[in-house]
C-alpha cells in the first residue's frame, strides 16, 4: 500500500459528473465517417469492447470497494462506476446499429470479448484485475488526449452523433483518470503489478481491436483494396505516433494520472454542459477546432 493515495485523488474527482446525455448517438448513414472509413472501423471495433470491458471494470471496482478505508475514495469509486455504466449502455446502442446494418462479424467479436472478460473475472486475482483496470484507464487517458488534440483531422465532417458519443466518453474518461490508479495504489501499490496490468490491458485491447477492424473492413471489401490499406497504415501511424509518447510516460515509477494536464477543450466542453448548454454536446463537426463558447448555444448539425 502506498502513502500517496491520500494526496493523489481529488484533482479530477471534484468535477466528475454523471451525465445523462439528452440526445441519441446513433449514426444516420452506413458509414459515420465516409472520408475515413478505416478510422471509423478502428473506432467501431473499439466500441464493440465497451459493453464487456466496462462492466468488467465495474465488477472489479465493486469487489474492491469494501476493502477501501478512505471514504472519499469510495465516493469517487461510486461516481466512476456510474460514469462507466452510462458509457457501456450508450456504446451498446451504437454497436447494435452495426449489427442492424448487416455486419456479420459483430456477433463473433462480441462472443470473444464476453469470454475474455468472463475468464479474467473468474480466474484472475483482484490485484490483477485492478491492475488491468488501472492499465486500461491510463491508456484511455492517453487516447482521450490524442483524440481531443487531433479531433479536427480524425472527426472533421463526420456524423455529429458518433463524434459526440466518442468525445463525450473521453471527456469523462479524463475526468475519472485518477480513480483506478488510486484504488489500485490504495490496495496494492505495486509498481511491478501496475506495469503488468498496463502491458496486458494494452496488448489485449489492441489485439482484439485489430481483429475487429480487419473483419469489419473485409466485410466492406476495403481490406482487399491497396489504397484502403495505405489509408489504414497512415491513420494507424498517426494515431499510434501520437499515443506512444503519452503511453511511455505511464511506465515511469513516479507516474500518477493527476500529473497530466486536462485538455482545455475537454474542460470547456464540461463547463458548457454544466451551464445547461446540452445542445453543444452534439458537436458541429465542420468546426471542431473552434473554441467552445461558454454561455451561448452552438448550432447543432
Ligand atoms: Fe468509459
Ligand atoms: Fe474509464
Amino acid at each position: 500500500m502506498s502513502n500517496t493515495s491520500e494526496a493523489a485523488h481529488g484533482a479530477g474527482a471534484d468535477r466528475m459528473t454523471v451525465r445523462d446525455m439528452p440526445f441519441d448517438f446513433l449514426p444516420r448513414t452506413q458509414s459515420w465517417n465516409p472520408d475515413k472509413p478505416e478510422f471509423a472501423h478502428i473506432v467501431n471495433s473499439a466500441s464493440l469492447a465497451m459493453p464487456y470491458l466496462e462492466p468488467y471494470l465495474i465488477k472489479s471496482m465493486r469487489k474492491a470497494r469494501p476493502l477501501i478505508r478512505d471514504p472519499e475514495l469510495q465516493t469517487e469509486l461510486d461516481k466512476y462506476i456510474k460514469q462507466e455504466a452510462t458509457h457501456y449502455r450508450r456504446h451498446k446502442e451504437f454497436n447494435d446499429t452495426l449489427t442492424s446494418k448487416g455486419y456479420r462479424c459483430v456477433a463473433k467479436i462480441e462472443e470473444k470479448l464476453a469470454k475474455d472478460y468472463a475468464k479474467l473475472e473468474s480466474r484472475r486475482s483482484l490485484r490483477f484485475n485492478l491492475a488491468y483496470a488501472e492499465g486500461f484507464e491510463s491508456m484511455a487517458l492517453a487516447i482521450g488526449e490524442m483524440l481531443i488534440e487531433d479531433r479536427e483531422y480524425l472527426f472533421g465532417d463526420s456524423d455529429s452523433a458518433v463524434t459526440s458519443l466518442i468525445l463525450w466518453h473521453f471527456v469523462e474518461e479524463i475526468e475519472h483518470k485518477n480513480v483506478a490508479f488510486d484504488v489500485f495504489d490504495h490496495l496494492y501499490g505495486s509498481y511491478f503489478w501496475r506495469i503488468v496490468g498496463l502491458v496486458y490491458a494494452t496488448s489485449h485491447i489492441f489485439w482484439r481491436t485489430g481483429q475487429g477492424y480487419r473483419a469489419l473492413l473485409k466485410e466492406d471489401g476495403l481490406w482487399q483494396s491497396s489504397s484502403s490499406r495505405w489509408h489504414l497504415v497512415k491513420v494507424l501511424g498517426r494515431v499510434l505516433g501520437n499515443i506512444t509518447p503519452k503511453w511511455l510516460r505511464i511506465l515511469r515509477p513516479g507516474y500518477h494520472p493527476k500529473q497530466i494536464k486536462d485538455p482545455d477543450w475537454g474542460l470547456a466542453w464540461a463547463k458548457a454542459f454544466e451551464d445547461g448548454l446540452e445542445d453543444m454536446a452534439q458537436l458541429d463537426t465542420r468546426q471542431l477546432n473552434a473554441p467552445l463558447p461558454v454561455g451561448q448555444r452552438l448550432e447543432t448539425v
